[in-house]
């Protein structure tokens, strides 16, 4: 086991949809047991950066738990956990907050995109990678498996890490990337975007606790276009090949593989073919979310359970850091 320790969260919004799944939550199942510590937190104090309802953030952040642990996350070997109840990550990032500039953070793209929406956003909203950095680097954490769209949060963490480290001494190690390899699962509406949970259009996404006849429904009325082959090109062709994708993720095999199956069908064939594909994926998933979202006190308990072990390892670095400061 390579020494090192991976770090990685999602936003409590709820039961996560295929697009997280395949590109990202099937690869932190695959990270347990690949470095010595691994740890996953539902960074719930991310979420209140925008508005946001108190019932449904508590029920979306045990949702997500139960999502987690049905996916494949195993809770004795990775550290999952709820990011506010370890309050070292806030108290670290305003320490890494007072060591960065705001032209630093304006560019960043988690501002850039949600702020012109409503073309205000909360200071919360602008130093939200600050945040970001202060959960990886509270861990001393070397690994963190990110998307694309998180690459250069990421290199403030490295810079924060650094500029940390050359004026109060040696100290953080710069984590590292590990990119997701697999390609964004795009929306069925619109395969020119990403699937994603704020698409207003419910047909657009697959929730992972959608029923088979939602999978089969959605499916069948994905966005492709007038030729009936099946063949993948993500340029000429982005919604058969989304589909083509997807149906190889979920079912383990290559492209080409998929493709040379597909010979003979037409899309409206094939997307019958994929529907079972995921329904066959996801089945068993759905039904463990379903049991685990019963029990709502177990859920509770793994989640104090997990912040006691995640803030045996953050404060002894807090400690230290504040030493480091001049506390
Ligand atoms: P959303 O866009 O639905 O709000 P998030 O931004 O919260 O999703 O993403 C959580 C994780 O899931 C990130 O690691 C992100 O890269 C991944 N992810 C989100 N949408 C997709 C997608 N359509 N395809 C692949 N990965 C995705
Ligand atoms: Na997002």
């Amino acid at each position: 086991v390579p020494v090192g320790r991976v770090f990685s969260g999602i936003q409590p919004t709820g039961v996560p949809h295929l697009g997280n799944f395949l590109g990202a939550l099937q690869s932190w199942v695959a990270l347990q047991g690949q470095y010595d510590s691994v740890l996953y937190s539902i960074v719930d104090l991310h979420s209140i950066t925008q508005p946001q309802d108190p019932r449904l953030l508590r029920q979306n952040v045990l949702d997500m738990a139960a999502s987690l642990l049905a996916c494949g996350i195993d809770p004795e070997r990775s550290i999952l956990f709820q990011q506010s109840q370890v309050s070292e990550h806030a108290e670290l990032s305003w320490i890494l907050g007072c060591l960065t500039s705001m032209p630093r953070l304006r560019h960043l793209p988690q501002w850039k995109m949600k702020s012109k929406q409503k073309n205000e956003g909360s200071v919360g909203l602008y130093t939200y990678p600050v945040l970001q950095a202060a959960d990886i680097l509270l861990y001393k954490s070397t690994h963190v498996p990110v998307g694309e769209d998180q690459v250069q949060h990421l290199e403030l963490a490295q810079d924060l890490a650094r500029i940390f480290n050359k004026q109060f001494g040696e100290f953080f190690p710069e984590p590292r990337a590990l990119l997701s390899s697999t390609r964004k699962v795009k929306s069925l509406r619109d395969p020119s975007s990403k699937m994603s949970k704020s698409d207003p259009q419910n047909l657009a996404t697959i929730s992972l606790t959608d029923s088979p006849d939602d999978i089969v429904f959605k499916i069948r009325r994905a966005v492709t276009d007038f030729t009936s082959e099946v063949t993948f090109d993500p340029e000429g062709r982005p919604g058969v090949s989304n589909l083509v994708s997807v149906h190889a993720a979920v079912s383990g095999q290559t492209v080409e593989g998929v493709v040379r199956q597909a010979r003979g069908l037409d899309t409206g064939q094939y997307k019958q073919v994929v529907a079972e594909a995921v329904v066959q994926r996801l089945e068993p998933l759905r039904r463990e979310i379903l049991r685990l979202r019963a029990d709502r006190g177990y859920l509770e308990s793994l989640l104090v359970h997990g912040a006691r072990r995640a803030r045996a390892l953050a404060s002894p670095v807090l400690i230290e850091v504040r030493r480091l400061v001049g506390f």
